[in-house]
């Protein structure tokens, strides 16, 4: 039994489809699978290979910054797949690449394949061109998979109805603590008056609170396998919630793009200091909004409170969830609900952690979270209802420990890699499967 993955979206690149993608193989026995990727920027060849020459499985790289769905890259695909004796292929997304899925069947004949579906098919299934386009995936393949109810729902309205019957749920999930250790609360760090100091910022902007006086940036590990991190639980605060020495941090993860909400959170800031003085708004990721978040941080009354950090890597991720007394992004739809969350991993990473959440109700963002008991979901298009669920949970934070305790305990049962791989596994293998 062997498994070639083909991904354009692998690390060192981060975001949420390389996660998904890279925890996915993770759970594979290392000797049956062998992952198939681009060579995306803004990393080299040479810092890819050195990325996955400590991973425990094979990557192959193509040179290409993108994998396009053309002949000679079927060709490309058949022969490693060939080589590696593979009987099943999984697409870790499936639009565009899975395009190449049909000649692949006939190159390699009998092999089963598997395409997963994120945020973006949506889109694709809405727009006029994609959606014939998405429909020969759907044709082309054995199964398409689906994170939530909602993107099935959108996707399923492109594909012939006998593609549609063949779709699966595979979600994603999130990684848990190797060990249940949760840190003594005197090692559980503070995001301290400017975490992004001390993080790699791939963007090579400055930080909004810039302290020159902050440690030498830690170094960055890209590729290091988020499996390999644990999620400590918050330490417990003398007022039983997630109040931290420095005032309360609240903390929003993901790539910077209009469509996840960093803007309202900035907005309606100077609202939650006004309530809570010593509170601290820390945003990390990277990406096209940055520039624009920057600067309406910096012209912000509250712009002292606001932090970006750009990129930080894997292990200080950790520790900022820690350090969290709430996780909030209130992403929205944009484009006439062409662009939607398709779930939002760093909800369930946050949840993991131990840390409340609060969401916006774009797309399937809101499966992500059981309302009133692990978060709240707020209405994403305007900054007012975040600020007020933020300000609610900091008033009660024995109300936002109860939420976070319920959220650890909710991913720990439901969204685990172990359990996704056996579905994903019993798609690409169903006879072994029984
Ligand atoms: N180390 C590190 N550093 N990781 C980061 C950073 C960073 O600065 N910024 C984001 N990430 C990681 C998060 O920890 C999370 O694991 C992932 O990137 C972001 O995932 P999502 O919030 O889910 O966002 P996405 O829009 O990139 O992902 C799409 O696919 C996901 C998987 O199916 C969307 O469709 C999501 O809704 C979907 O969950």
């Amino acid at each position: 039994m062997h498994t070639l993955v083909i991904t354009n979206d692998f690390p060192p690149n981060t975001g949420g489809i390389e996660t998904f993608v890279a925890e996915m193989v993770n759970q594979f026995p290392p000797d049956e699978v062998t992952v198939l990727a681009s060579t995306r920027a803004p990393f080299t060849a040479e810092q890819a290979s050195r990325a996955d020459a400590a991973l425990p499985y094979q990557v192959v790289r193509h040179p290409a910054r993108t994998l396009w769905p053309t002949r000679s890259m079927a060709r490309f695909a058949a022969a490693i797949a060939r080589g590696v004796q593979a009987d099943a292929i999984w697409f870790g997304s499936a639009a565009p690449f899975a395009l190449i899925a049909r000649e692949l069947s006939r190159r390699l004949g009998g092999v089963r394949i598997v395409a997963t579906t994120h945020g973006h098919e949506v889109w694709w299934a809405a727009a006029p061109g994609t959606r014939q386009a998405l429909r020969r995936i759907g044709d082309s393949v054995d199964v398409l998979t689906y994170l939530t109810d909602y993107t099935r729902q959108r996707i399923a309205k492109a594909l012939s109805p006998a593609a549609a019957a063949r779709m699966a749920r595979l979600p994603g999930a999130v990684c848990l603590p190797a060990a249940d250790a949760v840190r003594p609360p005197d090692s559980v760090p503070s995001a301290g008056p400017h975490p992004g100091a001390a993080s790699a910022n791939q963007e090579g902007a400055p930080s909004v609170a810039a302290d020159a006086a902050s440690p030498a940036p830690a170094p960055l590990t890209p590729g290091l396998p988020k499996a390999e991190l644990s999620m400590p639980a918050p330490a417990p605060s003398p007022d039983g919630a997630g109040a931290r020495e420095d005032g309360p941090v609240v903390l929003c993860v993901s790539r910077l793009v209009p469509r996840k909400g960093q803007d309202q959170l900035i907005r309606g800031w100077p609202e939650v200091v006004a309530a809570h003085p010593g509170a601290r708004l820390v945003i990390a990721g990277a990406g096209p909004y940055g520039a624009k978040l920057r600067r309406m941080a910096a012209a912000s009354p509250a712009a002292s409170s606001i932090e970006l950090t750009g990129r930080v890597e894997d292990a200080r991720l950790a520790e900022l969830y820690a350090a969290a007394a709430v996780f909030a992004m209130p992403c929205r739809s944009r484009l006439l609900n062409l662009e939607v969350e398709g779930l939002g991993i760093v909800y369930l990473e946050a949840s993991a952690a131990g840390v409340p959440v609060v969401a916006g109700d774009s797309g399937g963002a809101p499966d992500a979270v059981l309302e009133g008991k692990t978060g709240f979901v707020v209405d994403g298009r305007r900054w007012q209802p975040a600020a007020a669920r933020i300000i609610e949970l900091l008033d009660n934070p024995a109300q936002a420990a109860a939420m976070g305790a319920a959220g650890r305990e909710w991913v720990r049962r439901d969204w685990t890699w172990p359990s996704r791989y056996q579905t994903l596994s019993a798609l690409l293998h169903p006879r072994a499967s029984g």
